[in-house]
């Protein structure tokens, strides 16, 4: 390695001495509101399992029976030997569900973002992309050749100014895209003003709703649906990784002809294995239970509204919104030091959340990020609000 070992190694400890070294804890059951670990029992308020789906008996079941119906794993990629029937169907499933005409899968979300771009925008083309979107949709921004513009989050002026440069410099097409909701913040992007900018200036949609499909809108859709643009939202992205399940896999839904190409142009969907049999089945099961109940959705959004109210009588500071993120704010020079205090103070009383300071989230702005589920019962949901409370008044 010529000495290659040991630059890494001053890397690693630079990012130990900036305080920034992600460990991981060692779960020693399966994912839900209440696990264990190797360091003890959990009240979990971290997972994106927002419906509570990522244990239910009747997802593992079809996972298991698939097992026995499909094989275990693919050993190709779909378009040489890759598709089974039940591939197709599920991406009818998710077409079905978000409501456009057909989806398309790949091996997850971040695949389907690190896709998408560079199929449809070539150099004279424009991409208009929030400044919060995710890492994928950045990645595949870069990966593409099309003219880039940022806005800053969801300012709808600061659209409006990159939707004219991009006009004025001629742009054949182009392509607003946005998270429909920022993972580290809860709120969701305002798509009613970017459909009718884009509409005003000819441009197209694309929403990443990896943090809402399943559970925001009435039925669960997404967030086009909440904002009533279900039909004025050209391109979906999601991912099978989160609400639906937390199994692997991501898709893009979205007109016809764009699938189309995506299945002759993706790369992450050309040049990578197909998502698993089992995880397909899983998938699936997933989405009809959200699709076809709307529990798991009411019970969710009680969590989220209860943890909501109990923690501002605490008197905590909240970013408000429903989403069940919740951002819990430690403002301030100090506060990433006092968020992780708290963080640890907490786990300490079982109860495990996670602390955002810089530069995942901006200078002064820590916070403990809490994600409700419809897992937790009114008493998890107390007794986390009783160890924020508690943990605050060890740490002061
Ligand atoms: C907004 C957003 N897009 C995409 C992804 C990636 O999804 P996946 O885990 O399916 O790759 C995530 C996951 O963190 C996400 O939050």
């Amino acid at each position: 390695m010529y000495g290659v070992k040991d630059q890494l190694r001053a890397e690693l400890d630079q990012i130990e001495a900036d305080g920034l070294t992600k460990n991981e804890r060692l779960i020693t059951t399966p994912q839900s509101s209440h696990i264990s670990t190797t360091a003890g029992d959990a009240l979990n308020f971290c997972a994106n399992n927002y419906l509570g789906l990522a244990d239910h008996p009747e997802i593992v079941a079809a996972a298991r029976d698939a097992l026995d119906e499909w094989g275990f794993g693919m050993a190709s990629v779909r378009f040489i030997c890759g598709t089974q029937t039940q591939h197709r169907d599920l991406e009818r499933l998710i077409a079905d569900f978000v409501g456009t005409q057909d989806s398309i899968l790949f091996p997850s979300c971040f695949d389907a973002n690190g896709g998408i771009f560079e199929v449809l925008l070539g150099p004279e083309d424009a991409v208009i992309s929030d400044e919060l979107n995710h890492a994928s949709i950045i990645d595949g921004v870069r990966l593409c050749k099309a003219q880039r513009y940022r806005y800053r989050n969801r300012d709808m002026a600061d659209l409006r100014a990159q939707l004219e440069a991009a006009r004025d410099k001629g742009a054949r097409r182009t392509l607003v895209v946005t998270d429909g909701a920022f993972s580290m913040d809860g709120y969701l992007a305002p798509l009613e003003q970017i459909c009718d900018l884009a509409e005003e200036f000819g441009a197209m949609v694309m929403v990443d709703d990896s943090h809402a499909t399943g559970f925001i809108g009435e039925k669960g859709r997404g967030s086009h649906e909440a904002y009533g643009v279900m039909d004025r939202v050209d391109i979906i992205t999601g991912t099978l990784g989160k609400a639906l399940g937390g199994g692997s896999g991501g898709f893009v839904a979205a007109h016809q002809e764009i699938v189309d190409l995506l299945k002759q142009r993706a790369r992450p969907y050309l040049f990578s294995n197909a998502v698993a049999p089992s995880v397909v089945a899983g998938s699936t099961r997933a989405i009809e239970l959200a699709r076809d109940s709307d529990e798991p959705r009411r019970v969710l959004r009680r969590n989220a509204e209860l943890f909501r109210s109990l923690m501002t009588e605490a008197g905590f500071e909240l970013l408000p919104g429903e989403h069940p993120i919740v951002p819990v704010m430690f403002p301030g020079e100090d506060g990433a030091r006092r968020a992780s205090q708290v963080a640890d103070a907490m786990l300490a009383k079982g109860v495990y959340v996670i602390a955002f300071s810089y530069p995942v989230v901006p200078k002064g702005k820590a916070r403990i990020r809490v994600q409700l589920s419809a897992a937790h019962s009114e008493d998890d949901v107390r007794a986390c609000v009783e160890a924020f409370v508690a943990a605050r008044d060890e740490v002061g």
